[in-house]
């Protein structure tokens, strides 16, 4: 199999490209192709000819895309877009990269794929447009929405993640304010990466929800991986609205995996050993660098 990888330098993307690293792989990036670019995605998807295309490039800044609407709508939802176009064209299967940020949040219990999203921030709202316009195109593109993503190469647009955040500021010796109001599935890129490989090989279609296993606030979040690291933080719990970021976020935006669990596969691994696995591995990183 011949595997497009687009937005392969991205924390998800990598992984990715490892958990395809038996098939052939052409990883691509804003440099090789601007997604927003329909012309150029036509002419880059006939020149590769893959056997599948994944994206996983978006415009990943949430707070940036309250002010920057137009790229963001080119990325998020124009770029899925003109990939389903030439993906249809050529008869190449597509799997899209989605978010939790679809949800408004408002739930109060795990989202799973048969309910209904209406997003609360332009990221959501762009990555929502993304999903449609590819299933309109392709009905059977598979839409793979993930949340809270942590990974070893730090996010393209964002230079961290959480994890690599708490640890950085935790450092520092003092307070931290951190949200205690909003819900996600923290989930390790590197199980996300590995259930992605298992669907394309099961070829499934259709939304699809993948996280690691449970929910907590950004609060617990932290004190989970302060915890694993052996640092002592003091925490400030904030509400989101107390911290005052320019987008909304969801409240409980936390996943259930219904479909993975259709397809019969088993549940990923709890959120918490995945931040102690993630930790171990940079660990062992830094040993092997140092
Ligand atoms: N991060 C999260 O917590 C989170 C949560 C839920 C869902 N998601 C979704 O998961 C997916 C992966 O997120 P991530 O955190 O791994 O992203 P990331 O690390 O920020 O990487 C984004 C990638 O997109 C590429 N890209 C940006 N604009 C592009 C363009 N116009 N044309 C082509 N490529 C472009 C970047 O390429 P360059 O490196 O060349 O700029 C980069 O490789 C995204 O769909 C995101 O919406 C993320």
């Amino acid at each position: 199999m011949h595997v497009m990888v687009v937005g392969a330098r991205g924390q998800l993307g990598r992984d990715i490209v490892e958990a395809f690293g038996d098939c052939k792989v052409t990883p691509y990036d804003s440099e090789d192709m601007n997604i927003g670019d329909e012309a150029k995605v036509q002419q880059q998807i006939a020149f590769i000819g893959p056997d599948l295309v994944i994206n996983c490039a978006a415009f990943t800044r949430v707070d940036e895309c309250e002010r920057e609407h137009l790229r963001a709508f080119q990325i998020n939802a124009l770029g899925p877009l003109h990939l389903a176009l030439a993906c249809k064209r050529w008869r190449i299967p597509l799997m899209h990269i989605s978010t939790n940020y679809v949800f408004d949040g408002g739930k109060g219990a795990p989202y799973h794929e048969g309910d209904s999203a209406r997003p609360i921030n332009a990221y959501g709202v762009t990555k929502r447009a993304g999903e449609e316009y590819a299933l309109y195109t392709l009905p059977n593109a598979a839409i793979v929405r993930v949340s809270g993503l942590f990974g070893l190469t730090p996010s393209r647009m964002k230079g961290t993640n959480f994890v690599e955040a708490m640890l950085r500021l935790g450092g520092k010796g003092s307070p931290l304010r951190i949200v205690c109001d909003e819900v996600i599935s923290p989930t390790f890129t590197q199980d996300a990466a590995a259930r992605i490989r298992q669907l394309a090989d099961f070829n499934a279609t259709g939304l699809i929800h993948l996280a690691n296993q449970g929910a907590c606030s950004w609060m617990d979040f932290a004190r989970c991986i302060f915890d694993a690291a052996g640092m002592s933080v003091e925490i400030e719990p904030v509400t989101a609205e107390q911290y005052g970021a320019p987008a909304r976020r969801p409240k409980d935006s936390s996943f259930e995996c219904r479909r993975i669990a259709e397809l019969g596969l088993p549940a990923m691994r709890p959120w918490r050993e995945a931040v102690e696995d993630y930790l171990a591995q940079r660990a062992r990183r830094e040993s092997e660098t140092s």
